[in-house]
């Protein structure tokens, strides 16, 4: 079975959500403690065997190039002043042997459009699509556990979790059936759904194994929901000629594409974090007794 060697992170979506913060700074560059949502992104991709990082940005967005580039100047900096761990810290963000590839999206025709553009990229393979506001945190990295399930039969896996029904109208939402050996094979996939049409209440969330056959299907694919190109409608044709399964991820998901999910991941990760968690866990505890 092919290796999954290359990810995709869409980053070209405007941000709306978190304007004003988001104006001519990214949303995927926005700190969970210590870490843009972005690097957090792309460790997790490192952690699956990934050698390739397909970047799909737009305006504002040099901040992240600039992330995952080398800072001479910083670099000699840290050095001049003995800090050894974090000049460590900032040369080891991308490993020497993985490839960053910048391709841009002109406009921000939707997620399906931002996945079309990396297609020169990512050529005739399989690849990984990642969205970075969707953190999720989990013993085996999520994309580690997608690939494990992707190598079993080479086909499309996309990841998701149960949602409250009022909630569909949020995500892509899946209707699926169950096939002899236990998977999940999806039948029907639909885009923000209203709750009393949704298929199902099991939604799709920023974690994609995709086959290279999804380009063909993009390339086809009219504008839909919110006059965008959807990714959801190209799996949707995809489904017409090969199997897509789906795969509940062991994992906590903190959708910080959303104020309220970005402060649940900062706390959490905080009262996680090996130097900060114990005070941070006493200071929340005082700001409850006031
Ligand atoms: P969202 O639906 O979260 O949109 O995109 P958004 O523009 O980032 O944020 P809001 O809703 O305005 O606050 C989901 C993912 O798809 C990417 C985004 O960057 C995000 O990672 N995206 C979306 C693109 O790369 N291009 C697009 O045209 C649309």
């Amino acid at each position: 079975m092919p290796r999954v060697r290359t990810a995709v992170f869409p980053v070209a979506g405007r941000g709306t959500r978190f304007l004003p913060a988001t104006k001519a700074s990214p949303k995927e560059m926005l700190p969970i403690v210590d870490k843009p949502l972005i690097q957090y992104a792309v460790e997790e991709a490192l952690a699956a065997g990934v050698e390739k990082l397909v970047f799909v940005t737009g305006s504002s967005k040099r901040s992240i190039e600039d992330h995952f580039d080398v800072d001479p100047e910083l670099e000699r900096t840290l050095a001049e002043s003995g800090k050894e761990d974090l000049l460590a810290l900032v040369r080891n963000i991308v490993p020497s042997h993985v490839n960053c590839i910048y391709v841009r999206q002109g406009v921000p025709l939707g997620l399906g459009h931002a996945v079309l553009c990396a297609k020169p990229a990512v050529g005739n393979e399989p690849f990984f699509v990642h969205l970075a506001d969707d953190l999720i945190y989990s013993d085996v990295p999520c994309l580690k556990q997608m690939h494990d399930e992707f190598q079993q039969h080479g086909y499309s896996v996309l990841g998701v979790e149960t949602v409250p029904r009022d909630q569909t109208g949020s995500y892509g939402i899946v209707g699926v059936t169950n096939d002899a050996d236990g998977r999940q094979r999806i039948e029907k996939i639909v885009e923000k759904p209203k709750p009393e049409e949704a298929p199902s209440t099991l939604a799709v969330v920023g974690r994609y194994v995709l086959t290279p056959a999804i380009f063909d299907k993009l390339e086809r694919t009219e504008r839909g929901s919110g006059g965008e190109i959807q990714l959801t409608d190209g799996i949707a044709k995809l489904l017409e000629d090969e199997p897509v399964y789906v795969y509940r991820f062991s994992g906590t998901r903190y959708d910080c594409g959303s104020k309220i999910g970005y402060l649940r991941a900062t706390v959490e990760y905080a009262l996680r974090h090996p130097e900060l968690g114990e005070n941070f866990r006493a200071y929340l505890e005082s700001v409850w007794e006031r």
